[in-house]
């Protein structure tokens, strides 16, 4: 009788690979009034059912020294987070010395278990006093982020050597000035590419502020990558569409970085300064899209956008689970040349149902893109806790600890466990896809 073959082993990443999750200032801190997202929430209709940030995870009272022992004992090896302009900078006149030295203490607090440090200089957050003089549709802002970035990095470069100077420009741009679901809450194409460009010559100013200061820094932004696929089953006709939001979403700001002229919306924007201030590339990933041409919607860009009606869905159906766009984001990475970080890839899911499942089969796509030899370097996974998700506000539970925000009661997701193995193990393996995710066992082991 022949005998049964059953395919084993691991996906092994290399030494050094940096396992970690990634967080945001507002979403994590809780107890700021001075930015432009708790003055948000005080507007009636702007955030999902009324929700606060409120204490958001507590960092600012402390409780990030028990959230970072929990990384470290899970395994995790870096961590990702980002600081407060509105906090630094109070007013245009004012830098709180304070609040540096709670960042010190943070930072210092991870250094003290062992955990690569990434900064991110803006997360989706602006002082007050910046919007009153119209936000970053004012060109005078670039500079006054760069001056905020001089004191944060003169401060903080002790503790750190990874920074991302601006998370997600793409979306900030889209989801305030385009969308208008994120403040100022506009709906203005021409007004989204004045605030695209100055959030690129912030970008080139503070790269340069960042080399000046620490010589030896690795600096990028991080991109979200959202995969554009075109529909069945005229796919040759949503080529088309799919191929301009693409071109327009994932790609303007990184060749705008390489070659010096953002592309936009068929406008052309020369900003030289822009050109070549990028050591790493932060590949934000979470879902691929299908669009379809539909002449009727000019305000979505002629088209309809939705997601595979087989694709697994995430708790409240924000996410499809589509793996391999994480190795089609890494793929197009690579084409820059530069070291790739995963700085944020997740589920949201409070009953912990997918994530398990999420978790292998993205990370299997990773080991893939990098046994391929792409310079992917470290995963951060969204997030660490359940924190505030912005306008959908506490209904999305990204954590891979739960949270009760009211309570502060943290509670642990069978992730974790899932999460810390394959940190500890720098692995993948066959016994860890049988306990947490059969369901993955023939994508990857097949027989
Ligand atoms: C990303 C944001 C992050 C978080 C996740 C779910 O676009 O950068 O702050 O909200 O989505």
């Amino acid at each position: 009788m022949a005998e049964t073959f059953t395919p084993s082993g691991s996906f092994l990443f290399p030494p050094g690979f940096l396992w970690g999750t990634a967080t945001s200032s507002h979403q994590v801190e809780g107890g700021n009034t001075n930015n432009n997202w708790a003055e948000w929430e005080t507007r009636p209709g702007k955030i999902h059912n009324g929700d606060k940030a409120g204490l958001a995870c507590d960092w600012w009272g402390g409780r990030w020294r028990e959230d970072f022992d929990r990384a470290e004992e899970s395994g995790q090896n870096a961590h990702r987070l980002s600081l407060e302009w509105s906090r630094i900078q109070p007013e245009p006149e004012r830098w709180d010395e304070d609040a540096l030295e709670r960042y010190r203490l943070m930072l210092r607090g991870l250094d003290e278990r062992g955990m690569t440090v990434m900064v991110t200089l803006h997360h989706f957050t602006d002082p007050l006093w910046v919007v009153e003089m119209g936000g970053w549709e004012n060109p005078k802002v670039p500079e006054l982020f760069a001056a905020y970035v001089r004191r944060a990095v003169e401060a903080l470069k002790t503790y750190c050597r990874m920074w991302v100077t601006i998370n997600e420009p793409n979306v900030y741009a889209v989801s305030g000035w385009l969308l208008g679901d994120f403040p100022p809450g506009k709906k203005d194409m021409n007004a989204a590419i004045r605030v695209s460009a100055n959030l690129l010559r912030a970008h080139a100013l503070a790269y340069q502020v960042i080399h000046d200061l620490q010589p030896e820094a690795q600096a990028g932004i991080a991109q979200h990558y959202r995969s554009e696929r075109p529909a069945g089953p005229a796919v040759f006709l949503n080529q088309i569409p799919a191929g301009i939001i693409h071109r327009n979403f994932n790609y303007s700001f990184l060749d705008a970085i390489r070659g010096g002229t953002l592309r936009m919306m068929g406008k052309r924007l020369r900003i030289p300064e822009a050109r070549g201030t990028q050591d790493f590339i932060g590949i934000n990933y979470y879902t691929v899209e299908l669009v379809r041409l539909n002449l009727l919607r000019p305000g979505n860009q002629f088209t309809d956008r939705y997601y595979d009606p087989y694709a697994p869905k995430s708790g409240t159906g924000y996410i499809a689970h589509v793996p391999d766009g994480l190795r089609e984001a890494l793929h197009w990475a690579k084409s820059f040349q530069l070291p790739l970080y995963i700085t944020e890839n997740g589920t949201e899911d409070a009953m912990d149902a997918t994530r398990p499942r999420y978790l292998i089969e993205h990370i299997h796509q990773v080991w893939r893109a990098v046994n391929w030899n792409y310079q992917v370097k470290g995963y951060f996974h969204w997030s660490l806790v359940d924190n505030f998700e912005w306008e959908r506000g506490w209904s999305q539970r990204f954590g891979l600890w739960g949270l009760d925000p009211r309570t502060q009661v943290r509670q642990r997701r069978l992730s974790v466990d899932l999460y810390s193995q394959i940190c500890k193990s720098n692995a993948i393996n066959r016994e860890m896809v049988e306990r947490y995710s059969p369901v993955s066992l023939p994508s990857l082991f097949p027989v």
